[in-house]
């Protein structure tokens, strides 16, 4: 794993903080993250889609109705014609819907034909930075590159953070970095210390962070201190 410390040098500074996605297509998940006021915005992909066993749209329009953000629903569709077919069709349903393509050759044709519409896009399924410096040149307003994944092949997923973000630097794109396949809070830690934009985060492991068992361990002691000092 990249050291923390010794590449603090480089690090990017971004214009806001963090934002925090929810990485998920469960209606009860991103209604509990967003109680917490911790939701910026939502992506799915086709598998957490198919994960729920309900209709696409319904599920998109839902989440829809629950935040206002950024909402990320995928096209399915791997010719440029399709994609441009499906993306039209999805941007219609809200103001806040961006088009996830995947990053290949049709899909960054497609992404440039969207950014010239106004639609905005968010490429996916990036593993190397040169795969994210073509979506940015193409238009992309965000790009995923797939940290975990990379990590799953012994390959330094934040790494590949450190490029884009530097790459991005150098030339003033205003491609937005998602951190995606999020495993464990580590990885957000690290997203926000190299200056990523937005991390895209499962329920699971925002639900990691949100607690800590010495903060548990203190209230429970401040507790019973208090309830000692009542009974003297
Ligand atoms: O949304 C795409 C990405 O976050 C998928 O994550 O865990 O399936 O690699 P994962």
């Amino acid at each position: 794993m990249m050291g923390l410390i010794c590449n603090i040098e480089h690090f990017h500074k971004r214009s806001g903080p963090l934002k925090f996605f929810l990485d998920t297509a469960n209606i009860d998940e991103i209604r509990e993250a967003y109680s917490m006021g911790m939701v910026d915005g939502v992506t799915t992909n086709p598998s957490l889609i198919a994960k729920e066993g309900r209709d696409f749209e319904t599920i998109i329009r839902d989440i829809c109705e629950i935040v206002d953000g950024p909402i990320s629903a995928e096209v399915i569709s791997l010719d440029v014609e399709g994609m441009l077919k499906e993306a039209r069709h999805l941007a219609e349903i809200h103001r806040n819907i961006v088009i996830k393509v995947p990053m290949t050759v049709d899909g960054i044709k497609a992404t440039r034909v969207l950014s010239q519409e106004g639609i905005d896009t968010n490429v996916t399924l990036v593993f190397s930075p040169l795969q994210a410096l073509m979506a940015a040149k193409a238009g992309a307003t965000y790009v995923s590159p797939f940290i975990g994944r990379l990590d799953d092949v012994s390959q330094d997923g934040m790494v590949l953070i450190e490029q884009i973000v530097q790459i991005y630097q150098n030339y003033t794109f205003h491609t937005q970095v998602i951190v995606a396949s999020v495993r464990n809070p580590l990885h957000v830690l690290e997203s926000a210390l190299l200056g990523a934009d937005i991390a895209t985060i499962p329920f699971s492991v925002l639900a990691k962070f949100a607690s800590h068992p010495l903060t548990d361990k203190g209230i429970q002691s401040f507790l019973s201190d208090w309830n000692k000092s009542k009974t003297c």
